[in-house]
């Protein structure tokens, strides 16, 4: 998979070196290329940002610099594009779509991701339009809250997706079991010692039966779930719950 970033703080996405995504570029697994919006200006100043039309606070990233950096992205983009595939064209917002891990699987068979990291009040509305044209526009938010730009929506996003493209993740069994992949939240885990500062680890833990776990586990699960999350709970398909499930 390709990945392309755009920032005017190219430096905030150092962490994409690290752990499992970085060892992933290493492996050649992830194609991940970070570059500086500014590289793309023609002023002396490297100017990204203007007063915003119609008066208000803040400013507007220009479009001239946008269209020129995502323009070099589909040239030298790989065969993925040319093979018919568009690239996806993921804009961090408060104002886009929430970013889930359905859409993280989703975005995990993409070819070729590209992220435009906004900064101030946003970038010109042109750009996206102006964009579709050879993108998949994705305005994508990480949840209702405001961040001061994109770079720390991308890490999260560009870690969520990677980590589902095969291969990424060694032992692919931890996919499975983890929060979200059943519409559930993931069920407690305990390590040794068996009793720590005077606490047990749940008993069935020791059976050694199974099914008996497999039962605790689930039932972990909707506790959980109903406890924290009961929005995922309403949302679950009745049909992926069992006899058990539904007596919990
Ligand atoms: N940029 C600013 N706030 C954001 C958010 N909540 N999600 C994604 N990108 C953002």
């Amino acid at each position: 998979m390709r990945i392309d970033v755009f920032s005017i703080f190219p430096e905030y996405l150092a962490a994409l070196d690290l752990s499992l995504i970085g060892k992933a570029r290493q492996d050649g697994l992830l194609d991940v290329r970070v570059h500086d919006l500014r590289a793309f200006t023609t002023d002396r100043h490297r100017t990204v940002d203007d007063t915003p039309y119609g008066g208000g606070a803040g400013m507007v990233m220009k479009p001239e610099p946008w269209s020129q950096a995502l323009a070099s992205s589909l040239a030298d983009a790989g065969a993925g594009d040319t093979a018919g595939t568009r690239p996806v064209l993921i804009v961090p917002s408060p104002a886009g779509e929430v970013f889930t891990q359905a859409t993280a699987y989703e975005l995990a068979e993409a070819e070729h991701l590209v992220f435009a990291c906004g900064r101030y009040e946003g970038i010109d509305e042109r750009v996206l339009e102006w964009a579709g044209e050879n993108f998949d526009v994705r305005p994508m938010s990480l949840g209702d809250y405001v961040l001061n730009g994109g770079e720390v929506a991308v890490l999260a996003m560009v870690e969520a997706i990677g980590r589902l493209v095969p291969g990424v993740v060694g032992n692919p069994e931890s996919l499975v079991e983890e929060s979200h992949s059943d519409g559930l939240l993931e069920y407690p885990v305990y390590t040794k010692p068996s009793i720590w500062r005077e606490r047990a680890i749940p008993e069935v833990l020791l059976s050694g039966n199974h099914a008996k776990i497999a039962r605790f586990r689930r039932d972990e699960q909707l506790r959980r779930t109903s406890e924290r999350r009961p929005d995922l709970l309403a949302k679950l398909d009745p049909a992926s719950l069992d006899k058990a499930d539904r007596a919990t």
